[in-house]
C-alpha cells in the first residue's frame, strides 16, 4: 500500500490551481444516462471516484473517450442494462445517483447499496421517499435496491432532512417524469446547480436549483452533443485555502468561484488570516497571530461538512480553545485519534470536538480513516516537527486530483512511495 512522507514546517508559497468538483462530476456523469446521447463534459477531476464510476457505467454499456487530459466525451446510446451491481459500486457514495438515473431512462433499476466513507449511519430513505412519491416500487433485497415504474409521474416530495444525494437523485429521476414535481426543503450545495445545469442544457426544465424549492417539470426526452464544464471543487479550494492558513504561507489558489467559499473565508478572516479576493481565485495569506473561533458544519451557505477535519487542523494553530460541532454527520471524528499521536490536543464531546491551540504537533505513523480525514492528516504533516507517514493513501486518491504533485509546487516537502500490499 502506498505512503505518503511528510517532512513538516515548511510554509507553502506560490499559487495552485483547484480541479473539477468531484461531487458534482458524480452526479454529471450519471445524468449523461438520461440522455440517451452523446454529450462533452469538461474539467472532469482525474480522481479515483470518477475512475470507478466509469468502470461501473461501462459496465451497463457506456462509451467513455478522453478528448484530453479533463474533457470527457460519453456517448450513453448503447446503454443496454439497468443493472448496476458490480462489486465497485461499494466502494463510493457517489454510485447512489445510478438509482435515479437509471429510474428516469428505465423506469427500472437495480443497484448495489452504496458505499462511501463511513461517518456513521448513512440512511437512504429520502431518497426512497422521493423515488416512491414519484410512482416507483422499491424493494431491498440482498444488498441490492430494486426500483420499478410502470411510469413516473411528477409529485411534491418534501425532505425530512436536507439531503443532498436525495435532492440530486429525485431531480435526475423526475427529469423524464410526467409533469410537475416539486423538491421541498432542497438541497443547495453548489454542485446541485451544477448538475441541473448540464440538465437542463440537455433539455430539461428545472427550476430553482440552488434554493429549498426546485421545481422539476418531465420532458419526454433530452439532446445531446453540447459540452459542459464541471464547477471548480469547493472542497478541495477550501483544503489548500486551509493548508496555506496553517502553514502560514501565501498562496492564491486559482480556478475557484469564490462565493463558494463564503463560510470559509468569514472563519479564516475571524481568525485574523488575510484574504484577497479576485474573480477566479484566492490569495490566502498569514501575518498575524491566528485567534480562536467556533465552527459548526451545516448543509450549503452553512460551513461545509466535508471541511471540518482540514479545519480543525488549522485550529490547533490558533490561540485559545477553538471547538468544531458537526451538525451533518453523527461520526465524523474518528480521525482525531490518529493525531493525538502526534500530540494533538483535541477531544471530542459528542459532537463536538475541543480543540487547544498552541501545542506542538510531532511527526508519527498515522493513517487516513476517510477522504477528507486523509486530507487533515496532510496538513498535520505539513505543519508538525519532523517526519510524518501517512497510510491508507487511497483515501485521498479518491477526491483529491494529484495532491502530492500540487504541494510540491508550492514547496511542501512530501512524497509518495509505493509499498507492498498488505
Ligand atoms: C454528500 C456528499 C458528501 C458530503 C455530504 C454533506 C456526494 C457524493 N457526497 O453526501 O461529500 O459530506 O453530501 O454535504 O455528493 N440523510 C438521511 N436520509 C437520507 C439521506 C441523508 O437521514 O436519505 C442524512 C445523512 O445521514 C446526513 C444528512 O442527511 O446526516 C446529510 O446527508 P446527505 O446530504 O445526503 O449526504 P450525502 O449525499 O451522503
Amino acid at each position: 500500500m502506498d505512503k505518503l512522507i511528510i517532512r513538516g514546517q515548511k510554509r507553502l508559497k506560490g499559487e495552485v490551481t483547484i480541479s473539477g468538483a468531484k461531487n458534482a462530476a458524480l452526479g454529471v456523469l450519471p445524468a449523461a444516462l438520461l440522455l440517451g446521447d452523446v454529450c462533452t463534459i469538461e474539467n472532469v477531476p482525474d480522481i479515483l471516484d470518477i475512475a470507478i464510476l466509469k468502470r461501473i457505467m461501462e459496465s451497463l454499456g457506456v462509451q467513455f473517450e478522453n478528448i484530453d487530459e479533463t474533457t470527457l466525451r460519453i456517448d450513453t446510446r448503447k446503454v443496454n442494462s439497468y443493472m448496476a451491481t458490480t462489486p465497485d459500486m461499494h466502494k463510493l457514495r457517489g454510485s447512489y445517483y445510478l438509482m435515479g438515473a437509471l429510474l428516469g431512462r428505465f423506469k427500472r433499476a437495480v443497484v448495489t447499496f452504496p458505499g462511501g466513507c463511513n461517518f456513521g449511519v448513512r440512511p437512504i430513505d429520502q431518497h426512497i421517499k422521493g423515488f416512491e412519491s414519484l410512482g416507483a416500487k422499491v424493494e431491498i433485497e440482498h444488498g441490492y435496491i430494486k426500483l420499478t415504474a410502470s411510469k413516473l409521474i411528477g409529485a411534491s416530495i418534501y425532505l425530512d432532512v436536507v439531503s443532498v444525494g436525495a435532492t440530486v437523485n429525485i431531480m435526475l429521476a423526475a427529469v423524464r417524469a410526467e409533469g410537475l414535481t416539486t423538491i421541498e426543503n432542497a438541497a443547495k450545495e453548489p454542485h446541485i446547480v451544477d448538475i441541473a445545469n448540464f440538465l437542463n442544457a440537455m433539455g430539461a426544465d428545472i427550476k430553482g436549483a440552488g434554493t429549498d424549492i426546485i421545481r422539476i417539470r418531465g420532458v419526454k426526452s433530452l439532446k445531446g452533443s453540447l459540452i459542459h464544464s464541471i464547477i471548480p471543487d469547493q472542497i478541495e479550494a477550501g483544503t489548500f485555502m486551509i493548508a496555506a492558513a496553517a502553514t502560514k504561507g501565501d498562496v492564491l489558489v486559482k480556478n475557484v468561484i469564490p462565493k463558494h467559499m463564503e463560510s470559509l473565508t468569514a472563519k479564516l478572516m475571524e481568525m485574523n488570516v488575510k484574504i484577497e479576493e479576485f474573480d477566479e481565485s484566492i490569495r490566502i495569506y498569514v501575518k498575524d497571530r491566528l485567534t480562536k473561533v467556533n465552527i459548526k458544519t451545516l448543509p450549503y451557505p452553512g460551513f461545509p461538512t466535508d471541511l471540518q477535519p482540514p479545519a480543525a487542523i488549522l485550529l490547533l494553530r490558533a490561540d485559545g480553545i477553538s471547538t468544531i460541532t458537526e451538525g451533518i454527520f453523527e461520526n465524523r471524528f474518528q480521525y482525531i485519534e490518529e493525531l493525538k499521536r502526534m500530540g494533538a490536543n483535541i477531544r471530542v464531546e459528542g459532537r463536538m470536538a475541543v480543540i487547544e491551540g498552541g501545542s506542538k504537533l510531532t511527526g508519527a505513523p498515522i493513517k487516513a480513516t476517510d477522504l477528507r480525514a486523509g486530507a487533515a492528516c496532510v496538513i498535520a504533516g505539513l505543519i508538525a516537527e519532523g517526519e510524518t507517514e501517512i497510510s491508507n493513501v487511497h483515501y485521498i486518491d479518491r477526491g483529491y486530483e494529484n495532491m502530492v504533485e500540487k504541494l510540491r509546487r508550492l514547496g511542501a516537502d512530501i512524497k509518495r512511495i509505493s509499498g507492498s500490499p498488505g
